[in-house]
């Protein structure tokens, strides 16, 4: 493996709180982390956790109170490092009366583009990002999925080997994260490396080599999003229909529930068969056995848990 796309060394931030701006507050805590080159990576974390102060520590728009990044070898200090990023921000804003043609030849201004590269490059970049119909409509009738991919093409207008969104998803609708989702494995496909941050756990599962999760502004786990999760089984979940007239077995009536025409149970791994054998007995027709695995949901939600009971100890009254 080559130098790593990313490499982040004991980032660390403090903001100064308060009316007087005397006490300081840790949003992120010596955070180490290296991504590799064509990696879709995701950043995960509760709100607060500390993933846009990370996104604008890297993108120096914001400066570290102790540690290092370095994007393909270069510090991020370095302004010929910004060249060969590209950046969404959390909630970017546009110029409402522009129209997304204008906003991008704005963009590839900037880069320096002479005006026919640009008028290639923003007619190449609508089309990649499914707007190429809706180039000359203005920003203020967009929708919000339309804004989104905006910024997107904004942000990959001039070809970036490494591209930061944060939150790329949120507050988008199924087809609009699928939309997004679509953009980030064809920025995968040729090689870039993809940063992200989010909290839409399955969008993450689905796109990402690996995950890191924050919480509270620490690093609490890297991974592939299979390997983060332990493969321990939790037990067996059991979809089965009953005969009209038929009753439930007593054992699994009290924990059976029902689902329009269907019944749904959940059993330990070793009382599978017994279970499986009652709903024989009295002529269930079983549709599924399926063993229940953590997801990285159910993972998360651990993690939240473990770290608030860790803030409130037992005993201590949350306020
Ligand atoms: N300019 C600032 N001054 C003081 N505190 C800040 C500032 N910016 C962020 N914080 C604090 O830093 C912590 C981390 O915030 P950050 O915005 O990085 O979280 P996040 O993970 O992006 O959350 P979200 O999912 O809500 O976007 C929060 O406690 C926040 O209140
Ligand atoms: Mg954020």
């Amino acid at each position: 493996m080559g130098t790593p796309a990313i490499e982040i060394e004991g980032l660390t931030k403090d903001y100064a709180v308060g009316f007087w701006r005397k006490r300081m507050r840790r949003s992120l805590d010596n955070l180490t982390l290296q991504v590799q080159e064509g990696e879709a990576f995701g950043f995960l974390g509760p709100n607060g956790a500390g993933k846009t102060t990370t996104l604008k520590l890297l993108m120096s728009l914001i400066f570290p109170t102790a540690g290092t990044a370095r994007v393909r070898g270069r510090s991020i200090d370095n302004v010929r490092m910004h060249r060969e990023i590209g950046y969404l921000p959390e909630q970017p804003y546009f110029y409402d009366y522009l129209t997304a043609r204008e906003l991008l030849d704005y963009y590839a201004r900037l880069f320096g583009y002479p005006a026919i590269e640009r008028r290639q490059r923003v007619t190449r970049f609508l089309e990649h990002v499914g707007l190429a119909d809706a180039g000359d409509v203005q920003l203020r009738k967009f929708s919000k999925g339309m804004l989104q991919r905006v910024g997107i093409a904004q942000a990959i207008i001039h070809d970036p080997q490494v591209v930061f969104l944060d939150e790329p998803m949120s507050g988008l609708d199924p087809v609009g994260r699928r939309e997004v989702r679509d953009i980030i494995l064809d920025l995968k496909r040729q090689g870039r490396t993809v940063f992200f941050s989010t909290h839409i756990l399955s969008d993450a599962e689905m796109l990402c080599d690996r995950v890191a999760v924050l919480l509270g502004g620490k690093l609490q786990g890297v991974g592939a999003p299979g390997e983060i999760v332990s493969m321990e089984v939790y037990g067996m979940e059991i979809f089965f229909e009953m005969r009209a007239g038929s009753s439930l077995p007593t054992a699994l009536a009290g924990h059976a529930a029902r689902i329009g025409e269907r019944y749904r149970v959940e059993v330990q791994e070793e009382q599978l068969y017994s279970a499986l054998e009652q709903l024989r007995s009295c002529e269930a027709r079983i549709l599924s056995v399926t063993p229940r695995r953590p997801t990285l949901e159910d993972y998360f939600l651990k993690l939240v848990a473990r770290d608030k009971a860790a803030a409130h100890p037992a005993g201590e009254s949350a306020r």
